[in-house]
């Protein structure tokens, strides 16, 4: 019987390409043996075909269409990011008759409904484990073993540069400015850090989570983000006082039949499963009606963790093609009806800086009191003795519209000078 093949042209060699590659070279007897299938890379399109690299030149084009027109290979792997003009060449691959698995976050944040029901009104396999988390497998625990609970929660550090941030910053005591430099020198930040810092990369990876858990595209412009550039060293020593650590988190959550998705920097207990996922490691914590919570963590990003992530899906599509079976995309619509920020309950983590006068004290306490707020616990501290102190509360739940009034009230009313910082709790 002749040898089962599968020939792959692959967009984009950087550092997900040239693992998944190596990984493809240094497994393929093992591969071979679980597939019964060859996995092979027939032509490798990138921007600059002259730059030096490990391969022979002639695997490279930059000329990218040709790849996905040629009817020699069955499957492409999509790893530029972005969604233009990888956005066009997946669809063109998959009007072509090809499989696709891709790594791109933000493509599939954006289409990834359009593009999973071309994918099954062809029949083709359409994977992107490699989009979120890195190597954890996240995305197809979600659509099989876990698809028979309803997620009553799932909250995750989903972004490996801002962890290693938060990490740095709580571990030596520095400042977001102070430790930036560092990761960029690590290779961790990039020289423009946005995506990653002010939080645009978890938006994307928990909005295709949420659309696989609920079953519906949820839609970029309605999730809440918030950054980590405004957290400062001095909210990280309250938080260890207080019992908690901060991590940038994508939370999405049910509210009736809507889901509510955001991504903020969070107190978190330190004995919750995600406070110990650190550094570059990313994490999952989900509660399932039936299973109950399941934590998943591992190397959320780099050469070999999502290089593992991209063959796992070509596992995939090389058992898929071996049956010739109707391919694998897990279709989920469009519009998911979602919850605004503002009906959240939550506990909120204030310091403010204030008077340090009779009287000040309690006139914020009423001032939150009245808008609904009630306190839980509280450190102060004095500045300047009678003119200037620091005051850090820890709320009771209330509603976000309500703690967002009390806040605007304390500066407006009681001689709070400055509102430091804001930081919603989860327990
Ligand atoms: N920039 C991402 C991170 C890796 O820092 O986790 C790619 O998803």
């Amino acid at each position: 019987m002749a040898e089962r093949r599968l020939r792959l042209g692959m967009l984009g060699y950087g550092t997900v390409g040239s693992g998944a590659y190596r990984m493809l070279e240094d497994n393929q007897a093992s591969i071979q043996a679980k597939t019964g299938t060859r996995i092979e890379v027939a032509r490798i399109g990138v921007k600059d075909a002259q730059k030096p690299r490990d391969l022979s030149p002639e695997i490279f084009t930059t000329d990218l269409d040709s790849i996905v027109n040629d009817p020699e290979i069955d499957t492409i792997v999509e790893l530029i990011g972005g969604t233009d003009p990888a956005g066009r060449l997946v669809e063109l691959a998959l009007n072509n008759g090809k499989n696709v698995v891709t790594a791109n976050k933000e493509l599939m944040a954006k289409h990834g409904s359009r593009l999973v029901h071309l994918a099954k009104s062809k029949r083709l396999d359409l994977h992107y484990e490699a989009a979120v988390g890195g190597g954890i497998p996240l995305i197809q625990p979600l659509k099989h073993q876990l698809a028979g609970n309803d997620v009553l929660k799932m909250m995750g550090i989903l972004n490996g540069t801002t962890n290693f941030i938060l990490t740095a910053m709580q571990q030596d005591g520095a400042d977001f400015a102070e430790v930036l430099p560092d990761a960029q020198a690590k290779g961790y930040a990039e020289a423009d850090p946005t995506n990653d810092v002010d939080g645009f990369d978890t938006m994307y990876k928990i909005s295709v989570l949420a659309s696989i858990a609920f079953g519906r595209q949820v839609a970029i412009e309605e999730v809440h983000r918030e950054g980590i550039r405004s957290i400062s060293k001095v909210d990280m020593k309250y938080a260890d006082v207080l019992g908690y650590v901060i991590k940038l988190l994508g939370i999405c959550e049910p509210v009736g039949d809507r889901v509510r998705v955001r991504v903020h920097p969070t107190f978190l207990p330190k004995t919750h499963p995600l406070a110990s996922v650190n550094g570059v490691y990313n994490g999952l914590w989900l509660h399932g009606d039936f299973v109950g919570d399941v934590m998943f963590s591992g190397r959320g990003a780099g050469s070999d963790p999502t290089a593992s992530a991209v063959v796992g899906d070509l596992i995939d599509v090389a058992r898929n093609m071996a049956i010739d079976g109707p391919g694998s995309a897990l279709p989920y619509d469009p519009d998911m009806p979602t919850e605004s920020i503002t009906t959240l309950r939550s506990r909120y983590y204030i310091r403010i800086r204030t008077l340090d006068r009779p009287l000040v004290l309690g006139k914020i306490a009423t001032a939150m009191g009245q808008r609904g707020v009630s306190i839980a616990a509280m450190e102060m501290k004095t500045i300047v003795p009678h003119e200037e102190g620091e005051i850090v509360f820890l709320t009771d739940y209330a509603t976000e519209s309500d703690f967002r009034e009390a806040v605007a009230s304390l500066t407006a009313e009681v001689g709070v000078s400055k509102v430091h910082a804001t930081i919603r709790v989860e327990d």
